[in-house]
């Protein structure tokens, strides 16, 4: 792992700065390089910008790893919203989120509970619920959890999990989830895990994107193809070309605010894309791990501090 990215990713692990930054006026102006705003209305205003160009979405409601059952009800509360408002505007739009938000550090299931009742109300609004994957301790609990609930009648379909390249275990585990007919979204992966768990080397982790990218497009339910890898996405399309897979048998998807010419450019070629829109005033670990991504992005961000 290069130095600055291990840099990035043990600074947005960091309470004190976190909260010195999430409450600092420069930080919040900041943060809207990669996060529409602060507040739920922000994230509907944006989700509806985007269908009128042709872009689905996924809204996010930042946060994770809460301490007490209260504190995840709440999160629970913000989910069941951005769902009602889905479905009173009609918006082509979905639901990310994180376990550790909605308790799952916590005992006697709630955290379960909690994203079943979210599922459920997704299913009533005909939405989904995508679980982000986060770090490695939580993947293998994540995945039972997500296979669970797509076992219920209701919630088949309605519920999806994140697989992330940068892990070794992952090709065994796109095989089940493709056996159970699990929807997944594939991504690099953007935490800080040993060697022993994730190819240290970027090459392999490109390498096994494409591995596993191709095994989706062949036998996955409705994959998403996560990424603003250029030669990673020309991939994709030359291989969806030469084996007749129909744009509207999976979605290309990148986050908010990064690399919009290239959203751009395969919505006019006819993909189907969705942005990942986060929003909320816990934005400070999320927009660390994007500088980790890209380093230069902290020139980028200095510049137009000094600009305005
Ligand atoms: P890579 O990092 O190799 O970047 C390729 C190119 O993309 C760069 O050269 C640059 O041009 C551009 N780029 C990438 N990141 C950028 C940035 N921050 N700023 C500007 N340009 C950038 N991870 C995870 O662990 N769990 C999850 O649940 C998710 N969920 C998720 C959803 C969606 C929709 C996306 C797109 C990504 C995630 N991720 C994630 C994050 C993912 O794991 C990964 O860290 C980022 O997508 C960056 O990887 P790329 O595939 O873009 O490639």
């Amino acid at each position: 792992m290069g130095i600055l990215r291990s840099t990035f990713i043990s600074l947005s692990e960091a309470r004190q700065l976190r909260s010195l930054a999430e409450s600092s006026s420069i930080g919040k102006k900041l943060s809207r390089r990669f996060v529409p705003g602060l507040e739920i209305e922000d994230v509907v205003a944006s989700a509806q910008d985007l269908n009128r160009r042709g872009i689905s979405s996924t809204l996010d409601s930042l946060g994770e790893n809460v301490s007490d059952e209260a504190h995840a009800q709440r999160s629970a509360k913000t989910y069941h919203t951005m769902l009602d408002k889905i479905g009173e505007l009609k918006l082509n739009a979905n639901v990310s989120l994180k376990l550790t938000q909605m308790g799952m550090d916590l005992k006697g299931g709630i955290a379960e509970r909690i994203v079943a009742g979210l599922v459920d109300h997704a299913h009533d609004v005909d939405s989904f619920v995508r679980v982000d994957m986060e770090g490695s301790p939580y993947t293998q609990a994540t995945i039972d959890m997500v296979r669970r609930l797509n076992q219920n009648a209701k919630s088949s379909g309605r519920v999806g999990i994140v697989i992330q390249s940068y892990l070794r275990r992952s090709e065994s585990d796109i095989e089940d989830l493709c056996g159970q007919s699990i929807p997944v979204r594939l991504c690099k992966g953007a935490y800080k895990e040993p060697s022993d768990v994730a190819f240290p080397d970027k090459h392999d982790v490109d390498r096994n994107y494409v591995r596993l990218m191709t095994k989706l497009l062949e036998s996955g339910t409705y994959p998403a193809i996560a990424s603003h890898d250029e030669r990673i996405i020309s991939q994709a399309v030359q291989y969806v070309k030469e084996q007749n897979i129909t744009p509207d048998r999976f979605e290309f998807q990148m986050l908010y605010g990064i690399r919009r010419d290239l959203q751009r450019r395969l919505v006019a070629e006819g993909y189907r894309l969705r942005l990942y829109v986060p929003y909320g005033d816990a934005w400070y670990p999320y927009f660390m791990r994007r500088l980790a991504e890209r380093p230069a992005n902290v020139l980028f961000l200095v510049r137009n501090l000094l600009k305005s």
